[in-house]
């Protein structure tokens, strides 16, 4: 059995004050659908407590009227030990959270180190840890430029995942490690060489079907051995069970909407 993994235990989130599906940048994304706030509240309450649930500690970052996806607190940027890099955002809807999410960290007394001004990268959406490694996906949000400078800022070998599905945009929807062996993938959403490295990697892989990428079920958060999913199918469900873990299903729906799960809403501050 793998051990649990060394981090997950401590979470960055942000209240859906002003949650919103204001604009499209991604293909989950339509400005016809209306969010249902109050609904977003509850479910956003539920995910809070399961995680406390189950564990973690939770740090809350004030809310901003002008920026309805900072809910996303993965995409701040990423935290890794006392530094925070802030993500540099592709798209102009999003890049006023940076100034925000700067100001949150150096609060907390983390220690900002940029990547260069023309480099673009969405934090822990695009990067993930893994056996020693940072995983970190590129080309619909983040560059494969930043990964050579994330690898130097934080001093830690980066393997550089290819994305070439656009509703799977953030490696985040993608790729979810479980324990230090095991991992649930969705290799539709790499290119080969992507899978390749993942291959090699992931000694345990729970390999998910096209209808359960869909279903974000690889946008979930682990906390020790409790595992918070968007929905998990029944037969994820047995895996995890097999492997000693304990899915714990968390009401999403309304962040969905704006191409977020469980994952998404959360930052890992002890990575
Ligand atoms: N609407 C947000 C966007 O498109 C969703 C971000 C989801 N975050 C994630 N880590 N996958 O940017």
């Amino acid at each position: 059995m793998g051990e649990a993994l060394p981090w997950g235990r401590r979470f960055l989130l942000c209240p859906p004050t002003h949650f919103a599906v204001a604009y499209e940048i991604n293909p989950w994304m339509s400005t016809q659908v209306v969010v249902d706030r109050d609904r977003a509240q509850v479910q956003w309450e539920g995910l809070k407590a399961a995680l406390e649930q189950a564990g973690a500690t939770v740090e809350v970052q004030p809310p901003h009227p002008s920026v309805p996806d900072l809910v996303f607190t993965a995409n701040a940027g990423i935290a890794w030990r006392q530094a925070f890099v802030p993500s540099h955002f592709r798209h102009p809807e999003r890049q006023p959270e940076t100034a925000l999410d700067i100001a949150w960290f150096e609060a907390a007394g983390y220690e900002v180190r940029r990547l260069s001004a023309d480099v673009g990268h969405e934090g822990a959406g695009d990067a993930l840890p893994f056996g020693g490694v940072l995983v970190s996906a590129y080309r619909f949000r983040s560059d494969a430029t930043a990964h050579t400078q994330l690898s130097r800022l934080l001093d830690v070998p980066v393997r550089s995942i290819e994305l070439v599905d656009p509703r799977y945009y953030h490696l985040d929807i993608t790729f979810c490690p479980l324990d230090s062996t095991r991992a649930m993938l969705w290799p539709g959403a790499w290119d080969s060489y992507g899978r390749t490295v993942i291959e090699a990697l992931v000694p345990e892989p729970l390999v998910l079907e096209a209808d359960e990428a869909s279903a974000f079920v690889a946008n979930s958060v682990v906390v020790g051995r409790t595992v918070l999913m968007p929905s998990c199918p029944p037969r994820v469900g047995r895996q995890l069970e097999a492997w000693g873990l304990t899915p714990v299903e968390v009401d999403v729906g309304e962040f969905l909407k704006a191409g977020g799960g469980c994952r998404c809403l959360t930052l890992a501050l002890d990575m």
